[in-house]
């Protein structure tokens, strides 16, 4: 018998997708000439929403701003971790002005915000996972910006090496499960940092490229409730054997911009 386990509920940030849409291409999912059904990723959207404060999770939104199809994927806008906020600096030019956006939210719910120095993505590389920061590097966020980001909190910071372009975020090739655990996807690390994440977790949840193709990693858990592309469906059924309960919510619309559930959450860590 899997053991039960406790949700925690959690504080998210999330933007409307008002404006979303595929405009350009800085990741391999992007193709410029992708219509994206408006309708339809506004839905998507609203049950995302909905799923989270059905199972107890506060959200709330940044206004959209026109001219920003990519701001939706809330994630990206900073890492929050004890109230103390450590901004994005983000790589395509395409996206720099939504750091300001946030920023602005930010300051106005009462927290200060840390500007980096360096190209960082906020919680799209950088993901707590109890003691330590887990940190992608080699495609956006920069090792510069882990050091910057273990000086900012004082928590030790593990660099892993992303290899793969699909998984050019350290979000959709990993995510946390608890304190303990995670999920991801071996092959989109580089040998060493594999052998750091078999070290760290050695009972670790590995999924398949189906899995992460099918955006199964950019997941949400909340310690017992993970709300997970419904693509992926053995990695489903690993969870569901670990005794976590998998919330299927269907964002095919924001997968066209290479982006998928977590990538739409940001979590406000007090
Ligand atoms: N089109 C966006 C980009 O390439 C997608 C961001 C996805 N966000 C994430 N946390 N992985 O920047």
């Amino acid at each position: 018998m899997p053991e039960s386990r406790v949700p925690r509920p959690r504080r998210f940030l999330v933007c409307e997708p008002r404006h979303f849409a595929v405009q350009y291409a800085i990741n391999p999912w992007m193709h410029p000439d992708t219509q994206v059904d408006v309708d339809l990723a506004r839905a998507q959207w609203q049950a995302l929403i909905g799923a989270y404060r059905a199972h107890g999770h506060t959200v709330e939104s940044v206004e959209p701003v026109a001219g920003l199809p990519d701001m939706v994927f809330a994630a990206n806008s900073a890492l929050v971790l004890e109230g103390r906020v450590f901004g994005a600096q983000f790589h395509a030019p395409q996206r720099r002005p939504e750091s300001t956006a946030y920023d602005t939210w930010f300051k106005a719910a009462g927290f200060h915000v840390h500007r980096p120095e360096s190209v960082c993505e906020g919680e799209g590389d950088l993901v707590p996972a109890g003691r330590y920061v887990l940190a992608g590097t080699g495609f956006r966020t920069t090792r510069e910006a882990h050091r910057e980001v273990q000086e900012f909190f004082g928590v030790p910071v593990i660099s892993l090496h992303l290899v793969d372009p699909y998984f050019y975020h350290l979000d959709t090739a990993l995510f946390v499960l608890d304190d303990d655990t995670v999920a991801y996807y071996p092959e989109a690390f580089s040998p060493g940092s594999r052998e750091v994440l078999a070290r760290l977790y050695p009972n670790a949840v590995l999924a398949t490229r189906e899995d992460a193709l099918a955006f199964g990693l950019n997941s949400v858990s909340d310690g017992r409730h993970v709300f997970i592309a419904p693509g992926a469906t053995a990695l489903a059924d690993q969870l569901v054997r670990r005794g976590y309960v998998p919330v299927p919510v269907d964002l095919s619309e924001f997968h066209k911009a290479g982006g998928g559930i977590k990538c739409c959450t940001q979590e406000i860590r007090s």
